[in-house]
């Protein structure tokens, strides 16, 4: 018997994903299949959707793709994993939201010290151990991935709640990750000139430039398309990607450092090692507490250069007095008038 894995690819709009359409009655392999298009739903660096899965029997399997790693923002691999880690929290959460308990085994064919190569690196192996009733803080956390985008404008500068606070630093508890908060003007600018430097050392790099123009073509066949100018900030800073936020025409700065210095809350997300599997829990701390966030009516915006270079990455632990910083999170509400649209439409790849 031929037990080819199949391979999926959804080209349709993910956003419009509908749980009615839920196969209820239908086999373990169509509800998983339906599951994913809510783990397509996470946020990526550059877009670049690394993910993709294989259904094999009744069980899924979750693989970075790594022909869509990026050698120079992401050189490590980390942001990758981060997002693959994302899809996989979306998948964890959809499937218990319609009643299935998941059991998921971590980098199930790695050994201890087994370096991730080859272009296809199995990350998770998803298969269904009976029902499970959804509790309502999973609920609530459902009902975000569909509403989450990334929010790449300037917020509106009103504190976030203590309250709030506590509870997004338990999401990335919850997960095995920790979330550092910096909310004092000094603490932002110190971030804000982290960056600064990150941002300039990166963008004056021709490689990363051609990659970051590479991914960004690519999101140009978007539906709808994202509009060319990445280096700059839309009105709202829509459809712009704040990579370069610092690159102004007269290189002042001034725009990236308004944006950070801004922010209500940054958080520093991280984890208690820096191994692949570290950077899996980070990705679902990551979205969980997103999520969490977004319910809450709490958007978020990633800062991923001062961790892709070594040096800022240790300012960045230096700043929170601790080790292994995964990604910066700028938190924030959207000041009126509120953006009338969805940020992005997106989504597509999962398979070959
Ligand atoms: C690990 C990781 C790092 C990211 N780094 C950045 C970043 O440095 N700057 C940025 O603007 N967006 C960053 N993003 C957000 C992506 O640009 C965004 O998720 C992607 O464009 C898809 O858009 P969406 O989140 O609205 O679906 C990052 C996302 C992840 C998961």
């Amino acid at each position: 018997m031929d037990t080819a894995p199949t391979p999926f690819r959804f080209d349709a709009d993910a956003w419009s994903v509908d749980e009615k359409d839920f196969p209820a009655e239908g086999s373990n392999a169509d509800r998983l299949h339906f599951c994913l298009n809510y783990a397509v739903l996470a946020p990526s660096c550059f877009n670049t959707q690394p993910w993709f899965f294989r259904l094999t029997g009744a069980a899924l399997e979750l693989f970075a793709d790594r022909s869509r790693r990026l050698p120079m923002a992401d050189p490590d691999g980390r942001a990758l994993m981060i997002a693959c880690g994302a899809a996989l929290f979306n998948l964890r959460c959809a499937l218990r939201y319609l009643g299935l308990q998941p059991k998921i085994t971590l980098l199930p064919w790695l050994n201890d010290g087994d370096p991730l190569s080859g272009s296809e690196v199995p990350l998770a192996r998803i298969e269904l151990d009976g029902t499970c009733t959804c509790p309502a803080a999973e609920r609530v956390l459902f009902q975000a991935i569909r509403r989450r985008r990334t929010y790449l404008g300037a917020f509106d500068p009103a504190p976030i709640s203590q309250n709030l606070i506590d509870a997004l630093q338990d999401q990335a508890r919850h997960e095995g990750a920790w979330l550092g908060m910096l909310e004092d003007a000094e603490a932002k600018a110190d971030v804000s000139r982290i960056v600064a430097t990150a941002d300039r050392i990166q963008l004056t790099q021709r490689k990363y430039r051609a990659e970051l123009a590479k991914w960004v073509r690519r999101a140009a066949h978007l539906v709808p398309p994202m509009p060319p100018g990445v280096l700059q900030l839309g009105p709202h800073g829509e459809f712009a990607l704040p990579f370069g936020a610092f690159l102004d025409p007269d290189l002042s700065g001034q725009a990236g450092t308004d944006l950070i210095e801004s922010t209500p809350l940054i958080g520093v997300l991280g984890a208690d090692g820096d191994s692949p599997i570290d950077w899996l829990r980070s990705g679902q701390a990551l979205q969980r507490t997103v999520l969490w966030a977004r319910a809450a009516g709490v958007w978020a915006s990633f800062l991923n250069q001062p961790i892709a270079l070594p040096e800022s990455r240790i300012q960045v632990a230096h700043l929170l007095d601790r080790n292994h910083p995964m990604l910066l999170i700028r938190f924030g509400r959207v000041p009126p008038p509120a953006p009338s649209r969805a940020l992005r439409s997106a989504r597509y790849v999962i398979g070959n």
